[in-house]
């Protein structure tokens, strides 16, 4: 059994995070998504791991995330040159994957731990052509959505349908066997331009090949948006933190519930209430830290009151006298009280940023 993980695309949603590194590095509890699926593979005892990349970004995610001794896996890097479709990305990495059936992973979902494991025994046991996952969700219009019969055979599956079928949304993980390609050499790009996963999919289950669909019980959620991406953090924190505090906390400050705090960051007068992580080398100074927040390396926030948000490398957040909530900050943004008259709100925003003021 070998996976495949997707690492490529534009990550246009996700703007304006996505103009310096790839959508799927973005942290979630200070951790790149991408390494969750990484790991939820090698937790189900999959390590020969193949991730696509792209030719804007791959160098990046080939920086960070390694050759996957730093995982127990053996991390091959597949370059697709445009963000052709997921059918198109399966389709280059063939001679990886070879005649081995294989799961595929979408490097910005995010499912919660231990649900890879149950559906690859299924999917073993089973050994259908694919196993797809779905799970109901509000929005349907924005997935791929699957009609399903009353004995949970899947009859029908729509990309991004404008009216959908039912609200079963295709989350972000197939099993396939090696049928998939032939099911790939018959398709068509959609009118997106893209070789659509789904309509190869749709191919196989026209052919009457085996396609059996499994509700996923547990979470599950596609980061390439800003709320998805909060939400997610919300979801990890509150799922697997536990406290540890490796920094120097003064005497003044008031450490309460699960909350870490990484080597060589200083909490000087502050209240934090987990769950939260705080990375390396940061420095927090009379700051009220609320649930929900995860502040990465290198950070800075002084005279500052902040939840429920995610704030990137090296970020400075100083003398904002109302609390932050809701909100992504940036790797190395500076956003600060004024320090000099006229007293008046200076702006250097970059595209596409979203800044809403009371
Ligand atoms: O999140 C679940 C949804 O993911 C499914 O319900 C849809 O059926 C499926 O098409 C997909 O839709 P998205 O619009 O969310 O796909 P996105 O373009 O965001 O790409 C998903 C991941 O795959 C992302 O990490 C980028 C990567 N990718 C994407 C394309 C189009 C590639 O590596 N290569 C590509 O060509």
């Amino acid at each position: 059994m070998k996976a495949l993980i997707l690492s490529g695309g534009k990550g246009t949603r996700l703007r304006p995070l996505t103009y310096s590194g790839a959508k799927q590095l973005v942290p979630v509890a200070n951790k790149p998504v991408l390494w969750y699926g990484i790991e939820e593979m090698v937790a189900a005892g999959i390590t020969d791991i193949g991730i696509i990349i792209s030719p804007e970004t791959g160098a990046e995610v080939q920086a960070k995330t390694g050759n996957g001794e730093y995982f127990g896996a053996n991390i091959t890097y597949i370059l697709q040159d445009q963000p052709a479709g997921l059918a198109h990305a399966v389709q280059i990495a063939r001679p990886f994957l070879g005649d081995s059936p294989f799961v595929m992973y979408l490097g910005d979902n995010l499912i919660q731990l231990g649900d890879l494991r149950y559906f690859l025994q299924q999917f073993s046991q089973q050994q259908p052509d694919a196993l797809i996952l779905l799970r109901p969700v509000a929005n349907p219009t924005a997935f791929g959505v699957a009609e399903v019969d009353d004995t949970g055979n899947v009859l029908q599956l729509i990309e991004k349908p404008k009216i959908p079928p039912s609200n079963l949304a295709l989350v972000g993980v197939y099993f396939f066997s090696h049928i998939i390609f032939d099911a790939i050499a018959n398709i068509q790009p959609s009118t997106r331009g893209e070789l659509e996963i789904t309509d190869a999919i749709q191919y196989l289950i026209n052919q009457q090949k085996h396609v059996v669909a499994h509700k996923l019980q547990g979470w599950w959620l596609d980061t390439g948006k800003k709320d998805d991406l909060l939400e997610a953090n919300r979801l990890v924190l509150d799922t697997y933190m536990t406290a540890s505090i490796l920094g120097e906390v003064d005497a003044q400050s008031q450490i309460i519930g699960r909350v870490q705090i990484g080597a060589k960051s200083q909490v000087i007068n502050c209240t934090i209430r987990g769950p939260v992580i705080i990375g390396n080398n940061c420095h927090l100074e009379n700051c009220f830290i609320g649930p929900y927040s995860s502040i990465a390396n290198n950070a800075t926030l002084v005279d500052t009151d902040l939840e429920h948000s995610v704030i990137l490398e090296g970020a400075k957040i100083a003398g904002i006298h109302q609390r932050i909530i809701d909100s992504v900050i940036g790797q190395r943004a500076q956003l600060t009280l004024a320090p000099r008259r006229p007293k008046a709100l200076r702006f250097l925003i970059g595209d596409d940023c979203q800044i809403e003021l009371t």
